[in-house]
């Protein structure tokens, strides 16, 4: 079977390239709290990363189709000795936008 593939520079968080139930899955790795460095004026502190991981968990929403599924690549962060709770803060996150909670599967990379 033939298929059309398109790649698409564009933002997380406003996906206007995308009708509502386009998508079929959608797997991420968004980014890293401890190197907020990497993305310049994304974030300046917790609370704002939380904002983008909403953000995107809203739009993602519009644009799986019902039952579909999210993968999140994620892990908590230990920065200057706190631990930020991102894997439980995401897990919310999600699901009060209207995703259900599935699983969990640890990534043990080599030693
Ligand atoms: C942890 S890295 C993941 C990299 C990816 N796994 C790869 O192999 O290219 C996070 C990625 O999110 C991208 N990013 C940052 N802000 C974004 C946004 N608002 N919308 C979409 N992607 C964004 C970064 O450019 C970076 O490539």
């Amino acid at each position: 079977m033939e298929t059309k593939h398109k790649v698409i520079f564009g933002n997380c968080m406003s996906m206007i390239e995308l009708a509502d139930n386009a998508v079929n899955l959608i797997v991420t790795s968004p980014p890293y709290f401890n190197a907020p460095f990497d993305y310049k004026g994304l974030f300046k502190n917790y609370g704002q990363y939380l904002n983008v991981l909403k953000k995107m968990a809203k739009e993602a929403y519009r644009v799986l189709q019902g039952g579909r599924i999210f993968v999140l690549n994620i892990d908590d962060m230990l920065v200057d000795g706190q631990k930020y709770p991102i894997i439980a803060d995401s897990i919310k996150i999600f699901q009060n936008v209207g995703f259900r909670y599935r699983d969990e599967i640890v990534w043990k990379k080599p030693d």
